[in-house]
């Protein structure tokens, strides 16, 4: 959880008053990764003085302090670097003084600011401790500041450069982090690390760059000690070279000179460095992406990347990627929040999920990114989805059509509960990991307990460039463009949609299944258009919102089979925006112990589009009524044997397996109503954040 922000200009001029609006804009960006309190660190009046501003709360309270305070906002720098943090408290309550940065001791000698868990902060506390340092927060991240004061100070003569420093630092922590320090010791540098979180670095500059990719400089932990114990005062370059005595293994070469001019000369630049691409956007398109245990140092306009450790058959460059994304896609535009935007997204959002894979005059499928693997996944004994939330949602929604159309069994896991039981995975089993942001913990590890087993694994992610999208074997991207808001809505429809399209893509060899693919290829075709039609009572549901279910404490959502996953999304949407408890319930299981709960005054939705399953459906409802429930029923336009007393949302009919995906859309709209009703944070509900990157 949390965001990680960094500036660092190079020969351009800034008022401090620019940089920090400059770092509270990333912040902002990137509040939907937590948002509990908010701070930075930037250059005081002179080059050995380090300033920090925290606040708690939304950074806009961040912003308000800074302009309250008496700091000289006029003052310029032609080059420094600041780093900034928005929080979201694993270790600590949300407080001024568990804010980021973190810092060594009172004079802010090293600061730090981390997104992840450091496991062994506890232990690294404690020897700490033993050796006179002070701890000040309850936060894991401040162990990382106190010990890199502690291995500045046990080098007498402190010749570290700033990247071996925190390399000798970085082997000592045990969990997940990207951090980014600044040191008054290194007055104009940075380091970036990252391991188990996302971190990108963007550039900018007038200039053209006379390379497009950054060396990689690999060295050992080992390096990292020796140079404890053999480094030579930094050479004249500015500490950026290690001495030659270090010979092949030293952790700065002057080869790895990333980014210079066409004539060598130094030149204007400047480094943005980020939890993801929606904070560097506005300022830059170039981009480079931070592998697990990537150092990236950044001085006198240069970027350089050391590794921790080698990996075998690991690329030795990181490129510079241009981003796709448009500054404007990640605004609100004329929408209130960004779930609403994102809901009314999703006639867009599928088609792009759609484009350029589908072909609805041969109803051909080809998902690129599995075309290698196609046989491979045909021939394996069991097909595992793992997921979390929303995610494991649409693998529960389309279970049943890949079941169908491909004739694997299929499992469905919850992420954490998966690796909790440590459960069996072999060589012939395919794993396919759903995940909007691509970054979330439990997915991680699960894709990584599967990768070590020798499955081959499938990533269906949202986020280009995350980390299941680079760590595994093949995948999808589903393209639903990026989604803000804290509740998932159109990377549901779009992750539904993409699972689809791979099932049919699988099952493409069955000839006896051609009519079952193509009336579901015609169902998909028709998508956008019944998506907005069921957009369309976005203002009956907000009647509904508010005549029917406002001050309700309690919501049960019953359905089954295609349905049942909408029911458990629909309830856990309600849940996380509008704070109230709601339930998604197996209609099958109904009279198992739910009906106890039934009466005239507990509201219940019933999902009862129809399928096979209607009869069903329709006798738990008389099962519902029959105890005085006055369940408001979703199903088709065209139903005409729905009560007619019967309170009713009509959605449009599609293909059986494809009706969640309109089914879902009244309930999203439902949760967004009630939240506004109430006055609570859309897109911000309490306690929650976007990207959940930590177990
Ligand atoms: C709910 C929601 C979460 C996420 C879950 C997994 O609206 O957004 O339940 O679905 O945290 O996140 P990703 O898909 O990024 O792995």
């Amino acid at each position: 959880m949390c965001g990680i922000f960094a500036y660092c200009n190079y020969l351009v001029e800034k008022d401090r008053k620019s940089i920090c609006d400059i770092l509270c804009s990333g912040l902002q960006r990137l509040e939907y990764r937590g948002y509990d309190s908010a701070g930075i660190g930037i250059d005081g009046d002179t080059k050995k003085e380090v300033v920090l501003f925290k606040h708690v709360g939304k950074v806009a309270a961040l912003r308000k302090h800074i302009a309250e305070s008496k700091i000289d906002m006029s003052k310029t720098f032609v080059s420094q670097v600041s780093i900034a943090h928005t929080r979201w408290a694993t270790h600590g309550v949300p407080s001024q003084v568990n804010c980021h940065p973190l810092r060594s001791d009172p004079t802010n000698e090293f600061i730090v600011v981390h997104n992840g868990i450091v496991t062994n902060s506890g232990e690294l506390r404690l020897v700490l401790q033993k050796r006179g340092y002070k701890f000040e927060s309850e936060t894991d991240t401040e162990a990382v500041a106190v010990l890199s004061k502690y291995v500045w100070d046990s080098q007498p003569e402190q010749r570290f450069t700033f990247t071996a420093l925190v390399k000798t630092v970085l082997t000592e922590l045990e969990g997940s982090f990207a951090l980014v320090f600044k040191s008054v010791h290194f007055p104009g540098e940075i380091v970036t690390a990252r391991r188990g979180s996302p971190l990108l670095i963007g550039v900018k500059t007038d200039k053209k760059l006379k390379v497009d990719f950054v060396d990689v400089e690999f060295g050992s932990a080992q390096d990292a000690e020796k140079q404890l114990d053999t480094l030579a005062p930094p050479a004249a370059e500015g500490g950026l070279l290690a001495p030659p005595s270090l010979g092949s293994q030293t952790l700065a070469r002057s080869q790895s000179r990333a980014f210079m001019s066409e004539d060598g000369m130094p030149q204007p630049i400047e480094f943005f460095i980020a939890s993801d691409a929606s904070a560097i956007i506005e300022h830059t398109k170039r981009v480079l992406y931070l592998e697990d245990d990537d150092i990236a140092h950044v001085s006198e306009g240069e970027l350089h990347i050391h590794r921790l450790r080698r990996n075998e058959g690991q690329s030795a460059v990181r490129a510079i990627e241009t981003l796709e994304i448009e500054l404007a896609e990640i605004m609100k535009g004329k929408f209130s929040h960004f779930m609403q935007k994102e809901i009314y997204e999703q006639p867009e959002s599928v088609v792009n999920t759609m484009r350029g894979r589908v072909n609805f005059d041969t109803h051909k499928i080809t998902l690129g990114g599995l075309k290698q693997y196609l046989p491979i996944i045909r021939r394996c004994r069991r097909i595992v989805f793992s997921a979390c939330g929303t995610s494991f949602h649409s693998c529960l929604a389309t279970r049943a059509i890949f079941e169908e159309l491909t004739e694997i069994p299929v499992s469905v896991e919850l992420a954490s509960d998966f690796l909790d039981r440590k459960c069996p995975i072999f060589r012939d089993d395919v794993c396919i990991f759903l995940s909007q942001s691509g970054e979330t913990a439990d997915t991680i590890l699960a894709m990584r307990y599967c990768l070590e087993r020798g499955a081959l694994c499938v990533g269906v992610v949202n986020t280009v460039g995350s980390t299941i999208s680079r760590e595994t074997h093949c995948g999808v991207h589903i393209n639903a463009g990026p989604e803000i808001g804290v509740a998932s809505t159109k990377a549901y429809t779009s992750q539904y949609v993409a699972l689809t399209l791979m099932a049919i893509q699988l099952s493409e060899d069955r000839i006896s299944l051609t009519e079952r693919r193509n009336s579901i290829i015609e169902g998909l075709h028709k998508l956008p258009s019944q998506i907005k039609q069921v957009l369309e009572s976005d203002r009956e549901i907000q009647q509904l919102a508010s005549q029917t279910f406002r001050g309700s404490r309690s919501l049960l959502i019953m359905g089954r089979g295609f349905q049942y996953a909408t029911c458990l999304e629909g309830a856990l949407k309600i849940k996380e925006i509008s704070y109230m408890h709601s339930e998604g319930i197996l209609a099958g299981e109904l009279k198992h112990g739910p009906l106890a709960l039934i009466d005239e005054n507990l509201p219940v939705i019933m999902v009862m589009t129809r399928d096979s399953l209607y009869p069903k459906v329709q006798s738990a409802l008389a099962q519902v009524t029959a105890r005085k429930g006055q369940p408001i029923i979703i199903c088709n336009d065209d139903d005409d044997s729905i009560p007619a007393n019967a309170r009713t949302i009509r959605v449009p009919r599609t293909t059986d397996c494809l009706q969640g995906i309109l089914n879902i859309i009244p309930l999203q709209l439902l949760s967004y109503h009630l939240a506004i009703l109430n006055g609570f944070d859309v897109d911000f509900p309490r306690n929650l954040a976007k990207s959940v990157t930590v177990e």
